[in-house]
C-alpha cells in the first residue's frame, strides 16, 4: 500500500457542507471546523467488495428477460485514482429512476407510472485498466420539495468505494445539455464550473451500439485535482 498521504480537494471543486440553496444540508452539516487527521493505514484502506459476495448486475434495463420502457444506453468509462492511474477491481453501485421518473422506492410518491421491469439499481466491478460498463435506461427527470416547482435533471447516482475510506465517493452523473442543470441546486452546489463539467457524462457514438443503445462515456476520478466532486444523495437516493 503507498502511504503517501491523498491530497486535500482543490478548493472550490466540491460543495460546501452547507449550500443554503440546497435546503436539506442545513440539517445535516457540520457546526464546528472540521479536524484534519494524518493518513494513517485507516484511510488508506478500506473494505474489499469480491464479485463472489457481490454479483455484478450490469445490464439493468432487462428483468426477467423483459426490456424495461425507455431510450435504452450504454455508460462506460474508467475509474481513475489522483494520479490518473487506473483503479481496477473496484466496485462501482448505481441507482436511479425509471425512464419516467419514478424510483421503485415506496418513499417516493411522485405521480408517475413505476415499470415492472426496471429495478434501478446494478452493480458492477472495473477491470483491470479501470474500465466499467453499464447498460441501463436513460432516466427521466422528477420533481422534488426543495423550492417551488424544482425538478432534478436527469441523474443516475453513483457509489463507489476505491482503494480506502479516504477515495470514498458518492457522486451523480448527469446528461449533456440538459435544461434543468443550470436550475438544479444540487449540481450548482460545486462552486467551480470545470469540476461540474466533470458531473456530466459525455455523449459518446462510439459507445453507442448500432440499432440497439446509444452511449455515454462517465470517467470517475477518486481523490486530487482532478476529483470528480462530491454530489449526494437525493431524498429519494438516500434510501
Ligand atoms: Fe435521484
Amino acid at each position: 500500500m503507498d502511504d503517501k498521504p491523498f491530497r486535500p480537494n482543490v478548493t472550490g471543486t466540491q460543495a460546501p457542507y452547507d449550500s443554503p440553496s440546497y435546503r436539506s444540508t442545513g440539517l445535516r452539516h457540520p457546526t464546528q471546523p472540521l479536524a484534519p487527521l494524518p493518513h494513517t493505514i485507516t484511510e488508506t484502506t478500506g473494505p474489499r467488495f469480491s464479485q463472489s459476495r457481490f454479483p455484478a448486475t450490469i445490464d439493468i434495463s432487462v428483468v426477467g428477460g423483459r426490456a424495461a420502457v425507455g431510450e435504452r444506453i450504454i455508460v462506460e468509462g474508467r475509474v481513475l485514482d489522483e494520479d490518473g492511474r487506473p483503479v481496477p477491481h473496484t466496485m462501482i453501485e448505481l441507482w436511479q429512476a425509471n425512464a419516467a421518473g419514478r424510483y421503485a422506492h415506496p418513499s417516493d410518491r411522485h405521480d408517475a407510472p413505476l415499470d415492472g421491469n426496471f429495478r434501478g439499481t446494478g452493480r458492477a466491478f472495473t477491470d483491470a485498466d479501470g474500465k466499467y460498463r453499464f447498460v441501463t435506461i436513460k432516466p427521466g427527470a422528477y420533481p422534488w420539495g426543495n423550492h417551488f416547482n424544482a425538478w432534478r435533471p436527469n441523474h443516475i447516482h453513483y457509489s463507489l468505494f476505491g482503494p480506502g475510506f479516504a477515495t470514498r465517493l458518492i457522486t451523480q452523473m448527469y446528461f449533456p445539455g440538459d435544461p434543468l442543470l443550470p436550475l438544479d441546486p444540487i449540481f450548482n452546489c460545486v462552486p467551480d464550473a470545470g469540476a461540474r463539467e466533470r458531473l456530466i457524462g459525455v455523449f459518446d457514438i462510439g459507445i453507442a451500439k448500432p440499432d440497439w443503445a446509444l452511449g455515454y462515456r462517465f470517467d470517475i476520478v477518486l481523490r486530487g485535482r482532478g476529483a470528480t466532486p462530491v454530489q449526494a444523495a437525493d431524498e429519494h437516493g438516500e434510501h
